[in-house]
């Protein structure tokens, strides 16, 4: 394979200019051309691709966002809109991508594949670590470190003011930035998607720290959790505790930003190596990954439909420390 395409999709992560850093060194090592396409999928089909060197990603390994800008592109979902990014490939002569996302991207990545045969690797970028194949994606430990020092800073105020504070984590339908951050943040609940803690349940827990002379607590809320947002949460639990003082933060895209961590900066390097490699050795259609410290191809197939579970130990613990308020 002579020239290859790299681009990031979705939302984006810190660490993925890291990851297109290793992936333009490593093709150019390897004496392939590379070329970058700008705004994900929208960017393919539209033809916004240009030559890299390796001077393009200088001064990028500690930046957050991506150089290479990103998007959820709804018209790489119509079979016109994948003809046309095809088509694009074709005029600049690109034979293989490594695509840079989480699952909505590596979807249409496989869609991309059975439709046009264009091999694609995938590394797995995204801050909610919801991708199966891989023990972490790329931005999720820096995502973490910010929303725990997000915490560290309300945990102050909460406790000088006697106040109850509901603070609502990303992770779309995934509990895994929940779960560490309140376990880091020293949480007094965290309700996670993957446990079902109801709203008479926040209260009883509640009702129990008061018993406790507890005078302030944190309860970190994922999103897409059935119990409903934060402020849902919120609302009901001011409905039934008429004195409690309550307020309610959502980190919201904090957390998608910053410099990445140096975790992360080391995880997206090896996932951009390996991808470009395995690309150039002929792979298609699968995402690295790095499980136990190992690196490791995953079906961008299993990558997707597989459910990643989050750690056994982690739920019990929280579960442990949820269920003390019983007490
Ligand atoms: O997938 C990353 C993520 O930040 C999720 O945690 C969140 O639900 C979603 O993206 C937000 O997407 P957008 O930036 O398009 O609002």
């Amino acid at each position: 394979m002579k020239r290859v395409g790299v681009f990031t999709s979705g939302g984006d992560a810190p660490g993925m200019n890291a990851c297109i850093r290793a992936v333009v060194r490593g093709a150019i090592y390897h004496g392939a051309e590379i070329y970058g396409i700008r705004y994900g999928y929208n960017g393919m089909i539209k033809g916004d691709i240009f030559e890299m060197n390796s001077h393009s990603v200088s001064n990028i390994i500690q930046k957050g966002g991506t150089i290479l800008k990103s998007a959820r592109s709804t018209k790489f979902m119509t079979k016109e809109g994948r003809k046309k990014a095809y088509d694009q490939l074709q005029k600049f002569g690109i034979e293989g991508l490594v695509c840079i996302g989480g699952d909505g991207s590596f979807t249409g990545a496989k869609i991309f594949f059975e439709e046009h045969g264009v091999p694609i690797v995938g590394a797995p970028g995204t801050i909610d670590n919801d991708i199966y194949g891989t023990d972490f994606t790329i931005g999720f430990d820096t995502a973490v470190n910010t929303a725990i020092e997000a915490i560290d800073k309300i945990r102050d105020t909460a406790d000088s003011h006697d106040r109850i504070f509901f603070i609502e984590v990303m992770g779309r339908d995934s509990g895994y930035i929940a779960i560490r951050s309140g376990i880091c943040g020293g949480a007094e609940l965290v309700m996670v998607p993957e446990l079902s803690t109801s709203v008479e349940d926040v209260i009883s827990a509640l009702e129990n720290e008061k018993r406790r002379s507890k005078t302030s607590s944190i309860i970190i809320v994922a999103e897409g959790g059935e119990a409903g947002s934060a402020i849902e949460i919120a609302g009901k639990v001011k409905n039934k505790l008429k004195e409690a003082d309550i307020r309610v933060t959502t980190l919201g895209h904090v957390q998608r930003g910053g410099a990445p961590s140096a975790k992360d900066r080391i995880l997206a390097s090896r996932m951009g190596l390996s991808a470009i490699e395995g690309l150039l050795n002929s792979r298609k259609n699968v995402m690295a990954g790095v499980m136990k410290d190992e690196l490791v191809y995953t079906p961008i197939e299993h990558a997707i439909t597989i459910k990643k579970s989050l750690s056994r130990d982690l739920l019990r613990m929280v579960d442990i420390f949820n269920n003390r308020y019983k007490r």
